[in-house]
């Protein structure tokens, strides 16, 4: 691994996160629901980073997280609830390890300060990309990592440039991905058709079950062809 501020101490998921924030070199980063604050304290060891702001609704994991970085003039600690005390420019907002459902209650209060984020989620990647397309933001990278227990996926979202997202297809499968469709993709969507066929079964509801049926059709469609280009 070449990324300098790799840590063996944060796993796959945080890595990847700290990956992406290396390769673009943002200056200026926010972790949003920090917790331990692990991607700030990493990122601190960093000379090319001007400053990361830990925020969390929690006030147990702010008081702790302050003792241990008094000597870390680069990280400022806040109690904040999402994005409401960002009041100048940053780079990117980073928002990891929260529910699908939270996190868009968070980007409802999206402001123009913001240029980026790094969005990392294990449930309904598609109602992130349905905040993209309605917005019109694009998407700048978008992969799935698979630990132990779940899929992960980190979209890196860019205000500005990147891919838009058009279709209906392209909200549920994500538009980069289907240019790809790579291995972890394929695994992803084979074990997604193995749970829908499951819940399928469950389901008494005529119109419901019609549903299920459609999305599965759809995923096996989708899954026969080599890529969308
Ligand atoms: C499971 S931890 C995730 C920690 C870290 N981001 C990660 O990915 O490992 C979730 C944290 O988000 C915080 N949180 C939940 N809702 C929040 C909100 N609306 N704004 C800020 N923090 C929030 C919780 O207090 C908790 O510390």
């Amino acid at each position: 691994m070449k990324n300098k501020v790799f840590s063996s101490n944060l796993g796959v998921r945080l890595n990847h996160i700290l990956q992406l924030i290396a390769q673009k070199k943002y200056q200026y980063i926010w972790d949003v629901g920090t917790d331990h604050g692990l991607i700030p304290l990493t990122l601190a060891q960093d000379k090319n980073i001007k400053h990361i702001w830990a925020s969390d609704t929690s006030f147990q994991a702010i008081k702790l997280l302050k003792t241990k970085t008094i000597q870390l003039k680069q990280i400022s600690c806040l109690i904040a609830n999402g994005l409401q005390a960002i009041k100048t420019p940053v780079n990117v907002v980073i928002i990891a390890g929260l529910g699908t459902k939270t996190i868009l209650e968070i980007l409802e209060k999206d402001n123009p300060y913001i240029e980026n984020y790094i969005i990392q989620t294990n449930i309904n990647p598609e109602n992130i990309r349905k905040w993209i397309h309605k917005w019109n933001f694009a998407l700048e990278t978008e992969s799935i990592l698979h630990t132990k227990t779940y899929y992960y996926h980190t979209l890196l979202i860019n205000k500005k440039k990147g891919k838009k997202i058009q279709t209906a297809k392209e909200i549920l499968f994500g538009p980069l991905l289907l240019a790809k469709k790579d291995a972890i993709f394929r695994q992803f969507w084979q074990d997604n058709i193995k749970k829908e066929i499951f819940l399928k079964e469950k389901i008494n509801h005529i119109t419901r079950h019609a549903e299920k049926l459609k999305k599965i059709e759809t995923i096996e469609k989708m899954l026969k062809t080599n890529n969308e280009n």
